[in-house]
């Protein structure tokens, strides 16, 4: 007999003799006569009750059912006599597939805390709220895919091990076969590289966004959406040492182009999102309004995470300039009491976390973006504005989250390009590839890269990153 999903189950709203069911046993509740089971299997948040009568089941076997145990069960979906739930299997057979013994699986049928959760990591996706996430996760992927693929852009998989190391975007991970101990030295008495796999010094990539850009020069619209990685040491509830980055490159695209997309593509893909997976999305925003609870009271979201998502998809974005943005953060009343880390006086600084959450959360009370930014805190290859002290980048900062996407115009003048390269070091050899696209039909083009797990940290509502990734990899922490 074929097994049938408890999501198409629940949607089956007339009495089936025939229904085999397979899943992990949530809880168990038994009477004298019957014992109740919630049974899930990962196609839905919902589960569905079996009730199996307590006569005409081993006694051995009804001993095995416990939370965590892997049961199939067939029987009868009929219209259930509680109030809970419209349909219910009366079991005829149920077979345990795979014990878990109740004394040792560390998921009972309670609320566990986060931080306890990503202690297990493997097990965790058997929760409400993780496979609540995982399948937002999963849909918000989707719908990029599905958002790029229906404007006709070509999906670009860009490499993983990289030997430039010209992005600037923070500290890299090696990449090597040579020996720990001993490995080979040049002359100058440093490892010598040309003996190493790739025959040179190779990293793992922290974007995929030069090579993205030599393909729209070909393509005119891709995009990249793969694992990037950055060593830095940044401990927050932002970071993660291995996250996914989607990173559209379009010919033609000036800075407006550019914001214009990114608004769009953030809001159809919430869209999508929101209407795709509307179980999943009124459990999490329970959740977090739960949460909320929990915080003191002038930290608490004035809307629910529903209001939130249905706010940013219909409202637009504030668009600022960088200098915009120094005028009313150094105005502001936490910058004039001093509540701020770091207090905002000269054009020029970079912002920080503080500072573009009192943009979005307190000033303007939605998603901002901020262009023009002072060329020496911004990479070198953003177009340089005829000011010659601001180049054309944008960030988008959300509330909750801060930086969501970073991109630019790119600086598509060959001159102008390796000026900035030789201002901050990048040799032109490790470029030449890359120089290549301004010497041989240049075109003004534009992108930007959106942190995948940022989003779905907004649009799952949840506050740690590390809960919205399967496994995060984090500092001082690589486990499973
Ligand atoms: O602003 P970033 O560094 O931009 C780039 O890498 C460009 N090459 C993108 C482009 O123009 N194609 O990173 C882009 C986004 C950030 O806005 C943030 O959302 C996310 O990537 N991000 C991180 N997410 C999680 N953990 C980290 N350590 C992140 N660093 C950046
Ligand atoms: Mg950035």
């Amino acid at each position: 007999m074929k097994r049938t999903e408890i999501k198409s189950l629940l949607s089956i709203e007339e009495s089936n003799e025939n229904i085999l069911v397979k899943g992990w046993v949530r809880t168990k509740r038994e009477s004298k006569n019957v014992a109740f089971i919630a049974l899930n299997d990962g196609s839905t948040i919902n589960n569905i009750q079996i009730v199996a009568d307590v006569n005409t089941f081993d006694e051995t076997l009804l001993k095995k059912i416990n939370t965590g145990a892997c049961i199939s069960a067939q029987g009868n979906w009929i219209a259930s006599a509680g109030g809970k739930q419209a349909f219910e299997l009366h079991a005829e057979k149920i077979n345990v597939l795979g014990e878990a013994d109740p004394d040792e699986y560390p998921l009972q049928p309670k609320r566990h805390s986060l931080e306890f959760l990503r202690e297990l990591a493997h097990l965790r996706p058997r929760t409400n709220t993780f496979s609540a996430i995982m399948r937002v996760r999963h849909t918000l992927a989707y719908g990029i895919h599905k958002y790029f693929n229906d404007k006709g852009f070509v999906y670009m998989n860009t490499p993983i091990i990289t030997g430039s190391d010209a992005e600037g975007a923070g500290e890299m991970f090696k990449v090597t076969t040579l020996p720990e101990n001993n490995p080979p030295k040049n002359e100058r008495g440093e490892v010598d590289y040309t003996q190493d796999f790739f025959g040179k010094a190779t990293n793992l990539t922290v974007s995929g966004q030069l090579q993205a850009e030599l393909g729209a020069m070909a393509l005119s619209k891709v995009y990249t959406f793969g694992p990037t990685f950055r060593a830095e040491n940044s401990n927050t509830t932002r970071h993660l040492a291995e996250f996914w980055m989607v990173e559209p490159e379009v010919a033609f695209n000036d800075i407006n182009d550019n914001q214009d997309l990114a608004e769009d593509f953030l809001k159809q893909v919430i869209k999508y999102t929101l209407d795709t997976c509307k179980d999943d999305l009124a459990f999490l925003n329970k959740r977090a309004f739960e949460e909320e609870k929990n915080k003191p009271q002038n930290e608490r979201n004035e809307l629910s995470l529903l209001e939130r998502l249905e706010f940013v998809i219909s409202n637009e974005f504030e668009r600022i300039t960088y200098t915009e943005a120094i005028d009313i953060l150094r105005n502001s009343k936490p910058n004039k009491k001093k509540k701020f880390n770091y207090l905002v006086s000269d054009w020029g600084i970079d912002l920080q976390s503080e500072h573009e959450r009192f943009l979005v959360e307190k000033h303007f009370k939605k998603p901002v973006i901020i262009v023009d930014y002072p060329a020496s805190i911004k990479a070198f290859y953003m177009k340089l504005n005829d000011d010659k002290k601001t180049v054309r980048g944008m960030d988008i900062l959300f509330p909750g989250i801060g930086e969501i996407v970073g991109g630019s115009e790119r600086e598509e003048n060959l001159e102008k390009l390796k000026e900035g390269m030789k201002k901050v070091g990048i040799p032109e050899e490790e470029l030449s590839w890359y120089l290549d696209t301004r010497k041989y039909g240049t075109a003004p083009h534009s992108g930007f890269g959106l942190g995948f797990e940022r989003l779905v940290l907004f649009v799952t509502g949840m506050s740690n990153i590390r809960d919205i990734i399967p496994f995060p990899r984090t500092p001082q922490n690589a486990e499973f």
